[in-house]
Parts: C-alpha cells; structure tokens; sequence
C-alpha cells in the first residue's frame, strides 16, 4: 500500500505510548485524567513535540497545543485528539488522533516544508470518568464555562482539578480559547461496529449525537438485614429496582435512544446490612437533542412522583449536557475526494461516542475520520485496529491536511 508518512515511526511511537505503563498493556490501557500514567504519556509527546522544534504552548486547564510556525495573525490548522483513557481501556481511543497527527505533521514539514501554522492538540480529560464533563479541556478551551467554576470540580477523593494539573505540573498559563483554529480534524476509531460490519476502511462522520449524564441519588435508612421487620424498612435498592426498570425501557431501536447504567455505588455496600443510599449515573444518548430532553424530562417525572409515593429522598444532577453538531460538509467532501483516490472504501457515519471535536465544531470548521474498530470493541482492553487500517487513516489525515491548508 502507498504510504504517504512514516509507517513504522508511527506504528512505534503508538506502541511506545501505549506501553509507557508496562502492567497497561496487558489488561487494557490506564490513563486516567490528570494522574501519574497520564502525565508519563504527555511528558512524552511534549518530547516528540520538542524534537520537532514545535512550540508547545499548555493552557489553563492542562491542554497541550504543540505549533509549527505559530503567528498570532494567522490562524493555525488543527490536529488531535486525546491521550487520556477509561479504565481497562483500549490503545487506540484518543491516542491514534494525537500520535496519528504528529505523524502528519512532521511529514508535511519534513517531506512538503508547509509553511502554514498547524497545531497539534492533546486535549485534557476527554473521558470524563474521574471528573466530569467528558471533553472537559475541548469544552473548557472553547470557553463554556469558567475556569474556576470547572477548577471546583472535585474527584471521588475529593481531588479538584487545580489541584490534580499541579500536581501532574500541568497547570499552564495559556487562557482559555487564546487562539482561534482555522479548521479542526480528529481521526478516530470508530469505537462501534458499523465499518467493521459493512466491510468499510473510512467513516466519514458528518455529526456526533446529543449527550446528558445523570448521577441520580436515593437515600433510605440502614439497619440490620436480619432483625428489622420488612414494614420498618427504608430500602433505597427496592426504589433502584423500578427506577432502573423503567429507564431502560425508555432505551428503544426506533428512536435510536441509547441508555446506559454505567455506575453504582451503594453505601454502606456490606451483606447484611440494609443500605442507606445508592447512587447511579445514567448516560443517555440521541442524535435528536428535543427528543433527548423529553427522555430526560420523562425521567425525572418517573423518579419524583415514585420517591413522593414511597416516602423516599433523591437527588438528580446533570453532569453532562452536550448537544448534537454537524460537521463541516466542505471538509467532508475533501475527505471523500482523497478517500476514493486512494481507493479506501468509505461510507458517512455519525459519531455515537462524544469527541473533542464535538466541542471544536462551535468554534470552527470540524470534521473526523473515523477507521474500523474490530467487532465494535471499545472502552474495553479488547478494542483492536489492524496496523494496516491504522495507517490508511493517518495517511488519508495527511492527504486532506496538506489538501486544507494549501487551499
Ligand atoms: O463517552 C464518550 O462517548 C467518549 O468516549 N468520552
Ligand atoms: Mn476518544
Ligand atoms: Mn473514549
């Protein structure tokens, strides 16, 4: 296969980034946000950025944009992604964006001598699972929220996010949105099965769904599961029953409503005692925002008019409330030109996963490229992409990168 970049460095600087943690590699990949293994993976890339002689500029929130040929007056091309994971996670999510877009960078500045400012961005705590929002350094880099509003948010050791970037010393000076890109492209697996299933090699992703996080509290009154009468008891986990009952019958095909509960903890969470409280989080997902709200509305109905009837508190908060975006239609056809030129069978897709560039497309002309993820696997140590797809994507990067920027 015609190989536009250097396959082999890019194959080796995946692998090395993904085996920087050694006991990672074996069940799956753990950089989580903001922790030492995370820190480890951006130390590294901040190295490759420097042996580039790129300009690496860290801003307030921990994101690091490495620039060749920054100029305040001319706004620069944007690559990346994220190198963060979840747990047991896989060694393509986030990385082959962020390792696949230095890769065409230092192609286009060995091989074409670009002189057009690009930027490689490695974007803070995508995946939201120690804090959330998920995409919190792409949302907070397009300045939705104030920083020391986002600063407060805390881990479940009670760990802020100040204080988690000191620690990791990535706490940078950079303001929030302190520059403009002129265009954003993130190449990404597709992290579900539908490439892998119509035997395509390229998604072109023309939008990423709607999202809204729930973490939902009930509490009840602990006592011991032997001797308290059953009229005595306040069981929070009887209420979990019907409430996690009727969430998941709001899941259907047809509306393409995805939910998912994804965590639970119940305290005090011994054998023979009756729990005093449970907390879940719901993840809900719909390409159609409106119809999204009313899942959410519906949802909240359900839980205050049960609580009231059974005499029990609760609490919900939305953590996460991310609206659907189309991508840049331009952008895609230039996708789809390189695409069939270079003979790599596509198809368009929406994006079921959230990405950075679901933030970056309120701020600029975004797209994605998506390559096959094996099975559907993904956010699981089982997520697998074959080399040979991997480097059809970062050379297609190349292509409609060099493409943009010379038009
Ligand atoms: O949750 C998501 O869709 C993304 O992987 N953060
Ligand atoms: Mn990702
Ligand atoms: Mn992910």
């Amino acid at each position: 296969m015609m190989a536009f970049i250097d396959s082999k460095r890019f194959i080796k600087r995946l692998n090395q980034i993904n085996e920087l943690d050694p006991k990672s590699s074996l069940k799956g990949v753990n950089r989580i946000a903001l922790t030492q293994e995370d820190k480890k993976a951006r130390d590294q890339i901040c190295k490759w950025m420097r042996d580039l002689k790129l300009k690496i500029k860290i801003d307030n929130i921990g994101n690091i944009f490495g620039f060749y040929n920054f100029n305040r007056n001319k706004k620069p091309f944007l690559l990346g992604s994220h190198i963060d994971s979840v747990k047991n996670g896989g060694r393509y999510d986030g990385s082959l964006g962020v390792i696949g877009g230095l890769e065409v960078i230092q192609t286009l500045i060995e091989k074409d001598k670009v002189d057009h400012p690009i930027g490689l961005a490695v974007f803070t705590n995508e995946e939201g699972v120690r804090f959330a929002p998920d995409m919190m350094g792409s949302w907070s880099f397009i300045k939705k929220e104030n920083i020391n509003k986002i600063y407060k948010i805390k881990d479940n050791n009670n760990v802020n996010i100040k204080q988690a970037l000191k620690k990791i010393n990535y706490l940078g000076k950079e303001k929030q949105l302190f520059f403009l890109p002129k265009n954003f492209i993130e190449l990404h697996i597709e992290q579900g099965p539908i490439l892998y299933n119509q035997k395509k090699k390229i998604g072109i992703v023309k939008g990423v769904q709607a999202i809204t996080w729930l973490k939902i509290e009930l509490f009840g009154e602990s006592n011991h599961a032997g001797t308290t009468p059953i009229i005595n008891r306040n069981d929070p986990i009887k209420i979990f029953i019907k409430i996690s009952e009727y969430i998941y019958s709001l899941s259907n095909k047809k509306n393409k409503q995805l939910i998912t509960i994804g965590s639970i903890k119940v305290t005090p969470n011994q054998i023979n005692v009756i729990s005093n409280k449970i907390e879940f989080t719901v993840d809900m997902r719909n390409p159609n925002d409106k119809l999204l709200t009313n899942i959410e509305m519906k949802i909240n109905k359900f839980i205050k008019r049960l609580c009231k009837k059974e005499n029990v508190n609760f609490k919900i908060n939305k953590i996460v409330n991310f609206k659907s975006v189309n991508f840049d239609n331009k952008m895609n056809q230039i996708i789809k030109k390189h695409s069939d030129n270079l003979n790599y069978s596509n198809m368009y897709i929406h994006s079921g996963a959230g990405h950075d560039a679901q933030m970056l497309a309120q701020i600029c002309p975004t797209t994605m490229i998506f390559i096959p993820s094996q099975k559907g696997i993904s956010h699981h140590s089982k997520e697998y992409t074959k080399n040979i797809d991997l480097i059809k994507g970062v050379n297609l990067l190349y292509k409609v990168t060099k493409d943009l920027i010379s038009n």
